[in-house]
């Protein structure tokens, strides 16, 4: 297949799915899939998740939570290689291989690690700054290039937070060229527009690490109650509202149509009172997870079918990076003899 652009990232099996995740990176990831022009890799990184998740139970659970929740919403495994991290040793070896390379001092100023370090400190752990601080979470950076690296991504969509790991994966390819010759390929990072990025319930971004995320596939009883848990102030009804600065708006704005967003916008100029808005967005959302709901269910019940989906994009991954790993391989000098 000739495409002008390769299209790959990763999501961490860590938790389940949210609102946040659908709005920020499985709704522009599929649509960016669509393209003609793109070849899209997106895989499941359980070697990242295992960083931080000693349970096997729920690394498992989330690997199938979460491949069942990009496949719910219109992932095409024919179209997109669909895959599990896990599954392609090639990915391991490349990275050991940019390990060699890759200067331990730029390691030491990955955000994340100094954040964890910062922590410590913080602490008072000032003789052992590095407590608890594993090598995985250390090697992050390397294992990130290695992914991206692999399939010669060219671009790669991401969080804001991950843009000090596309420098440094740049920086990894660009110190390989620089010493074998021009293999591997210097990908730009993709950021989504800010309306991307929603609110959770308590107005701040929607993320795990704040507790306030609306899960994607919970029934509709459950999401009523969280929706009616979003924070508002106390306008009393008949008041208008501000829809710019309200999170229960912004909510509704990221799945609505554009026609039915000017209209509540409208309402709250008018006065609408906070419990019927809720209504309204709790019937947004909910008929708009009807259809991924059921088949999200019928995934997640069938762990064969999905299982069968990774293994085929496994196959699929690994006739790509078999041979440039061979190619790699042989540039370094880990050659046969004769
Ligand atoms: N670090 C990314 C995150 O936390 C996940 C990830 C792992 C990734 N490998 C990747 C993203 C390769 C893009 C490309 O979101």
């Amino acid at each position: 297949m000739n495409a002008s652009r390769i299209l790959l990232t990763g999501i961490k099996t860590t938790g389940t799915p949210h609102l946040g995740n659908l709005a920020g990176a499985i709704r522009p990831a599929i649509a960016g899939s669509l393209d003609p022009d793109v070849r899209a890799f997106y895989f499941l990184a359980d070697y990242h998740a295992l960083i931080n998740v000693w349970d096997p139970a729920a690394l498992e659970r989330s690997t199938l939570e979460i491949a069942a929740a990009w496949l719910a919403f219109g992932l095409d495994p024919e179209r997109v290689v669909l895959y599990r991290q896990s599954d392609i040793p090639e990915i391991f070896e490349l990275t050991w291989m940019l390990s060699c390379l890759t200067a331990k001092g730029l390691m030491n100023r990955a955000h994340a690690y100094k954040a964890a370090m910062g922590a410590n400190i913080a602490a008072g752990l000032n003789d052992d700054p590095d407590r608890a601080i594993t090598m995985g979470l250390y090697n992050y950076p390397v294992l990130m290039a290695a992914d991206i690296l692999m399939f010669k991504a060219t671009h790669v969509p991401v969080g804001r937070d991950q843009l000090q790991h596309l420098e440094m994966t740049r920086d990894i390819a660009a110190r390989f060229n620089h010493h074998f010759g021009e293999h591997m390929v210097l990908p730009e990072a993709l950021v989504g527009d800010k309306s991307a990025v929603i609110a959770g319930l308590d107005g701040r971004k929607m993320s795990k690490s704040y507790n306030n995320v609306i899960p994607l596939f919970c029934e509709s009883g459950k999401l009523r109650k969280l929706v009616m848990r979003i924070k508002t102030d106390s306008t009393p009804p008949e008041e208008p509202k501000d829809p710019e600065t309200s999170t229960l708006f912004s909510l509704y704005r990221a799945f609505a149509t554009a026609e039915e967003s000017t209209a509540l916008a409208e309402r709250y100029r008018h006065g609408i009172g906070w419990g019927e808005a809720k209504q309204q967005v709790f019937e947004c959302l909910d008929a708009m997870l009807h259809e991924p709901r059921k088949r999200y269910a019928e995934l997640t019940a069938h762990p064969d079918t999905v299982e069968t989906i990774l293994c085929q994009g496994a196959e699929r991954a690994r006739a790509e990076a078999r041979p440039y790993l061979a190619e790699l391989r042989y540039a370094v000098g880990l050659r046969p003899l004769a």
